[in-house]
């Protein structure tokens, strides 16, 4: 969540959009061309073929519910007519990714900052920093969900009271293999398990990867356990925690955050890919084809 210094935002700061202190913007609808488009009805219409049967239910209610268009990047505003009702979070347009305060302060107000500009043709498959395509339809159908939208909300309170340096690497772990990485538990799946996070959920390639890999380990959801594991930013994940259904994060959310961090900032991490003896494993990983440094 460290703030880049793209060509994006030095182009959006040519382009005179004005940004507020809290480093929003109204979506500049009106620099949304052709080729932005074209490149939400591709990426829209191939994840949505893909997740059938591999995600979770609550997000294709999501979807259906927000009423998102498969033929042009969707307006804000038309999404938070629909949201704000549900669940009392709303969307807000921003430049990109923002400082980590300023993100937790968004959550703790039921606000999730969205990325408006779209990815290029050329970088369908993978680019390294959140556009509006991973920021809405990765993100934003399950907070019509009232019990991942709680969860969200607690997690930005948490997050903003910490103010602690220390604890930010554990929260952002928590963020990470959940709200990003998330695997849940559906018998209704072939291998028992679905997807739920948004770096999944958004990723053709970490669909399949995810569900489908003999390569990563796939491990029951413990609080403490993944606060403590290091994750990837470049490749696909070594390991994935799956909950048992979204009633397991709302339990995540009423935690006492303060004794818990106090008492794990200081520990060494786990690295990304390794299976300890407490772990409830679902599947343990090959390990085939990952990087030996890189964990973070
Ligand atoms: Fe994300």
């Amino acid at each position: 969540m460290s703030v880049p210094n793209t060509a994006k935002l030095k182009e959006q700061f040519d382009a005179g959009l004005e940004t507020r202190a809290d480093f929003t913007i109204d979506q500049p609808t009106h620099r949304y061309g052709a080729v932005d488009h074209a490149v939400w009805k591709q990426l829209y219409t191939r994840q949505t073929a893909l997740l059938k049967g591999r995600v979770c239910d609550a997000f294709l209610e999501g979807v259906e519910r927000l009423n998102l268009s498969p033929e042009r990047v969707p307006s804000f505003e038309a999404i938070n007519e629909q949201l704000m009702p549900a669940t009392g979070w709303q969307i807000v347009a921003v430049p990109g990714l923002v400082p980590d305060q300023v993100f937790f302060e968004h959550l703790a107000n039921r606000r999730f900052p969205v990325t408006w500009w779209m990815r290029r043709p050329d970088q369908l498959d993978y680019l390294q920093e959140p556009d509006c395509f991973h920021d809405l339809y990765g993100h934003v159908p399950l907070l019509i969900n009232p019990v991942f939208a709680d969860y969200m909300h607690a997690y930005g309170r948490a997050a903003l009271a910490a103010n602690d340096a220390n604890a930010l690497p554990l929260l952002a772990r928590l963020y990470w293999y959940t709200v990003e990485f998330g695997l849940i538990r559906d018998e209704a799946s072939p291998n028992g398990v679905k997807i739920y996070g948004a770096g999944i959920v958004s990723s053709k390639g970490e669909t399949l990867y995810s569900l489908q890999s003999d390569a990563p380990n796939r491990i029951g959801f413990d609080l403490e356990r993944v606060m403590q594991t290091q994750y990837r930013i470049d490749t696909f994940q070594k390991t994935y925690f799956m909950i048992d259904d979204f009633s397991q994060l709302f339990d995540v959310a009423r935690t006492d955050f303060a004794p818990l961090l106090a008492r794990l900032t200081h520990a060494a991490p786990f690295p990304a890919g390794v299976v300890l003896s407490t772990d409830t494993v679902i599947t343990r990983g090959t390990g085939e084809g990952w990087e030996t440094d890189g964990d973070i």
